[in-house]
């Protein structure tokens, strides 16, 4: 007999299916909770609602699993490439050597932005945080491509958006860099793959020549591969709720840029650097500052430990601490924020109060590491972390397009006032 959940209002019984996924999640199916009983449910901060049924990445926050279409998420960090990982998120299966070569030079030929979007960085100020560029330029595209806004593209069209975004998000966010600092900006140079273009069009200069280092592409694939899809995040909520009222792929991925700057989710990156910074300019004592996050009283917070769905470690954690030793061995790089960081880490480890908290490093923690090691500016590391993000977002619009899901419109109890009369102007005290 197919599982059911009873519910009890008023003394009177409801039945509500119950629906299980292929990882053997169970989920009530509440969708006709109001139609029968009049109630509906409130989880702020949708802990406890599954928003949509998706195929794209599963997580055991309680395992420390993290799985892209079935492959886990460590086999693809060690084996596969970005654009790999990009197509297998969008389109649901490894690609085949010829689909792989395809999609990469598809990618490759729509790097170049019209020539009117570089003259929008000009109305920037120059000092513009690159995530407010990164997302008003994504959004700009829907007026290149006003076509883009239509419900009922082919899926032919539909491709041609998504190429076009893969591509064009690495010229504009190299270019938000370049205006940050008042350099000319690069032309992508499309005899380089993805990662490489990337990095030629952020530090390379006209009047010099610019080697590429294969050992900082390889830790670019990887942490963009690790931060490639991560299920129903803040950001890709918002791309999948903003999707779906038929919003442009751009308009609704530049609507997860803004979700993604925000300190609590994408811009963590940063702040785990600035602590880093802010405990080296005071002396580097890291005990100081354990203690410091130890004392309720005391308003610091350490950055980039914990994760509110990993409940022991987070796994891209894991894969990147690892990569971020060998990028600083391989470079030769010296760090003493890394060494800051370590200390932190052996701190937390082994402290009973973060082990009892459950508040381990994550993935921002040691992302900022290898970000400033590979020569990348703070205020880019959550650029980065779009850049990285872009497939999974463009997989779980796709993907609500394709399921026809309807438009989000999520409901509230209301606590304001009852009806009250308007009062004139002269009547009020
Ligand atoms: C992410 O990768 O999006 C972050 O870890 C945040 C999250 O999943 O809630």
């Amino acid at each position: 007999m197919a599982e059911s959940a009873e519910l009890i209002l008023d003394g009177k019984s409801y039945s509500f299916p119950v629906t299980e996924g292929t990882e053997h999640e169970k989920a009530i199916d509440i969708a006709k909770l109001r139609d029968q009983t009049g109630y509906i449910t409130i989880d702020s901060g949708y802990k406890n609602t599954g928003a949509t049924k998706s195929a794209i990445t599963f997580l055991d926050g309680e395992e420390g699993i993290l799985r892209y279409r079935g492959y886990p998420i460590e086999q693809l960090a060690e084996q596969s490439s970005f654009i790999e990982v990009a197509y297998l998120l969008i389109y649901g299966k490894l690609p085949t050597q010829a689909e792989l070569d395809d999609f990469s030079h598809q990618i490759t030929k729509h790097t170049l932005v019209h020539e009117d979007v570089r003259k929008i960085f000009d109305g920037f100020p120059s000092a513009a945080h690159p995530m407010a560029i990164l997302s008003s330029l994504i959004c700009s595209l829907t007026a290149f491509y006003p076509e883009s806004v239509s419900p009922d593209l082919s899926k032919e069209e539909i491709d041609l958006n998504v190429i076009r975004l893969m591509a064009k998000i690495s010229t504009i966010a190299a270019w938000t860099y370049k205006n940050n600092m008042g350099h000319p900006l690069n032309y992508p140079r499309n005899d380089l793959d993805y990662c490489a273009n990337f990095l030629y069009m952020m530090f390379s200069f006209p009047t010099e020549k610019y080697e590429i280092d294969p050992r900082i592409v390889s830790a670019l694939n990887k942490l963009l591969i690790l931060h490639a899809d991560h299920e129903q995040n803040c950001s890709t909520s918002t791309v999948r709720l903003v999707g779906s009222a038929n919003a442009s792929l751009y308009g609704s991925v530049s609507a997860g840029i803004n979700a993604l700057w925000g300190p609590l989710h994408g811009g963590a990156n940063q702040e785990v650097l600035e602590m880093l910074q802010a405990i080296q300019k005071d002396g580097g004592d890291t005990s100081k500052f354990i203690a410091k996050a130890k004392d309720k009283n005391d308003s610091f917070r350490l950055m980039g430990f914990g994760h509110r769905v990993y409940k022991n470690f987070d796994p891209r954690a894991k894969i990147i601490k690892k990569a971020a030793d060998e990028v600083l061995s391989a470079l030769g790089i010296n760090d003493p924020l890394l060494k800051i960081a370590q200390e932190l880490e052996q701190a937390a480890l082994t402290d009973e109060y973060f082990i009892e908290r459950k508040l381990y490093p994550n993935v921002d923690f040691y992302s900022g590491i290898i970000y400033r090691a590979i020569g990348i500016p703070t205020e880019m590391f959550t650029v980065m972390f779009a850049l990285g993000r872009l497939p999974g977002w463009i997989a779980q619009w796709k993907e609500m397009r394709e399921n026809k899901e309807p438009i989000g419109r999520p409901r509230q109890v209301y606590t304001g006032e009852l009806e009250r009369d308007y009062v004139g102007i002269e009547q009020r005290s």
